[in-house]
């Protein structure tokens, strides 16, 4: 309530991230529509009471008049978030092309973009300024709302310089910076032409959290490797600073879920559901369609599987919930041509007049039809080339308390690491692999079926997203300290 965020008592927490937690559409009479984008990072943070808390992101609209930016801003302040108002060209330079086009398939180990190689040489640059000038503009918002003692809390591979900024501005802000990506292995990482300056740029922070231990190793090796810093076990030092560096890997407000499959409308959807696919098991793909997430590659598994095993043709659906994401990106508009070929034709040789095997969805689902989706699914899977740390996997886990179903996972997202021992882990690439890793989940036998649930949702209900972030926060506060006491010393 307000009378307990106005507490005297509470730390204040400025959350910095690229995306605001809602996004706005403009209305005819000029007006503000805001949509709540619940995804890993709103979810972990609506749960933290402890703190005050309030956003500082881009609302995913470029506002080119005074009285928008105003009545933006306002209808923003209602929410506790304040809006970074980026330009159309800015948008396209920097998120379009530095984030989306350079670093984010960079750091999921698809390279980079490999284009005529001059032209590549000089929009990079561009990208790249583009980059540090969006940082600095997210920066100039923190300064105007910054107040001693705030913790600064910055996210993502958006905004990787502006550790560096913040320092810049006032060398006592507390400063942690968290990327939701994999950081890839430094040889990877090397390839990437201004690699030195936003490794010093990061380095700026006092806390630096990543989903895995790998991750966290993959960075240190990078700073050393390519800086020539030390690296210790507790992070990474030059000239006696040393930047905390760790695993901190993100969960879920499970409880929120496991309450949602109680609720009336949650449970009129479940019935819904099950009566449209009465008699055929259910296996479920939810994911943005994203070239990370490797769905033409898990199509193409469903298809060997169908051809594989007869018998299971009429028996099984497959749900794919594709979520558009980044459309103005190339990359993602072939995909989406792809991955429609490619359902197009598996429905095409295994459908019938009155079915077909896969259900394709362009389109996001609301919260209590997703919940009833993941409550009545049989096997989901989640086949990811590479994935940060994949909270759809979390979520399932979450909802399938009665049921118990089985969860194909990659071993190359991060959420491997954590729901291994429970899942039948697969490598994405291997079609063959995956297929047999579809059949043999829906044969499972409930005794092994349970076990390895009883396994996942212990650990999705007691790694939490609060947990995740006051282990974070704390860990900041204690650093700064010891900080302090370093130079005092
Ligand atoms: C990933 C990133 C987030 C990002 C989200 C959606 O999860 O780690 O930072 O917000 O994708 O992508 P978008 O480009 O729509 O913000």
């Amino acid at each position: 309530s307000e009378r307990e965020d106005r507490s005297p008592f509470k730390q204040r927490l400025l959350v910095v991230a690229n995306r605001l937690p809602v996004s706005a559409v403009r209305k005819g009479d000029a007006s503000w529509q805001l949509e709540v984008t619940v995804g890993g990072l709103v979810s972990a943070l609506l749960g933290i009471t402890d703190f005050e808390a309030k956003w500082i992101g881009w609302a995913g609209v470029t506002v080119r008049d005074e009285i928008g930016r105003k009545s933006l801003t306002e209808a923003l302040a209602e929410k506790r978030c304040v809006p970074v108002f980026l330009d159309e060209n800015l948008v396209n330079l920097y998120y379009n092309g530095y984030c989306n086009n350079i670093l984010w398939p960079l750091f999921h180990y698809l390279g980079l973009p490999q284009e005529d190689s001059l032209a590549t040489i000089w929009s990079f640059q561009s990208q790249f300024e583009a980059y540090k000038k969006a940082n600095q503009l997210f920066a100039d918002v923190v300064k105007e709302h910054y107040q001693d003692g705030d913790i600064v809390w910055c996210h993502d591979y958006h905004l990787m310089f502006l550790p560096k900024c913040l320092k810049e501005q006032n060398e006592n802000i507390k400063v942690g910076w968290f990327l939701h990506t994999p950081f890839p292995s430094s040889e990877i990482y090397r390839t990437m032409p201004s690699r030195s300056e936003l490794l010093i740029a990061v380095l700026a922070a006092d806390v630096v959290g990543f989903h895995t231990y790998d991750y966290a190793r993959h960075f240190v090796s990078a700073c050393t490797r390519i800086l020539g810093l030390e690296g210790t076990p507790e992070g990474v030092e030059d000239q006696g600073r040393l930047t905390r560096v760790a695993a901190f890997p993100i969960g879920i407000d499970s409880d929120r879920f496991v309450k949602a499959i109680e609720l009336p409308q949650v449970k009129n959807h479940i019935k819904e559901f099950q009566e449209r696919f009465d008699g055929r098991k259910v296996m479920l793909g939810v994911d943005r369609l994203d070239m990370i997430k490797g769905i033409p590659q898990k199509l193409l598994a469903f298809e060997k599987f169908l051809e594989d095993n007869p018998n299971w043709q009429d028996k099984v659906v497959f749900v794919q919930i594709a979520v558009p994401t980044r459309t103005d990106v190339l990359e993602y508009q072939k995909l989406t041509c792809q991955v429609h070929e490619i359902v197009g034709r598996i429905n095409g040789r295994f459908g019938t007049l009155t079915t077909v095997p896969i259900h394709h969805l362009d389109r996001s689902f609301d919260y209590h039809a997703l919940c009833a989706l993941y409550a009545i699914t049989d096997v989901a899977l989640i086949t990811s080339l590479r994935d940060g740390m994949n909270l759809v996997s979390y979520e399932f886990v979450a909802c399938q308390a009665s049921k118990k179903g089985a969860l194909i996972l990659s071993e190359f997202a991060g959420a491997a690491q954590s729901l291994g021992a429970g899942a039948i882990l697969v490598n994405p690439w291997n079609v063959t692999e995956v297929a047999f890793a579809i059949a043999y989940a829906l044969n499972m036998p409930s005794e092994e079926r349970e076990k390895r649930h009883h396994h996942n949702y212990v650990h999705v209900t007691t790694h939490t997203s609060q947990e995740w972030a006051e282990t974070f926060i704390s860990e900041l506060n204690d650093m700064v300290v010891e900080a302090q006491l370093r130079t005092t010393q």
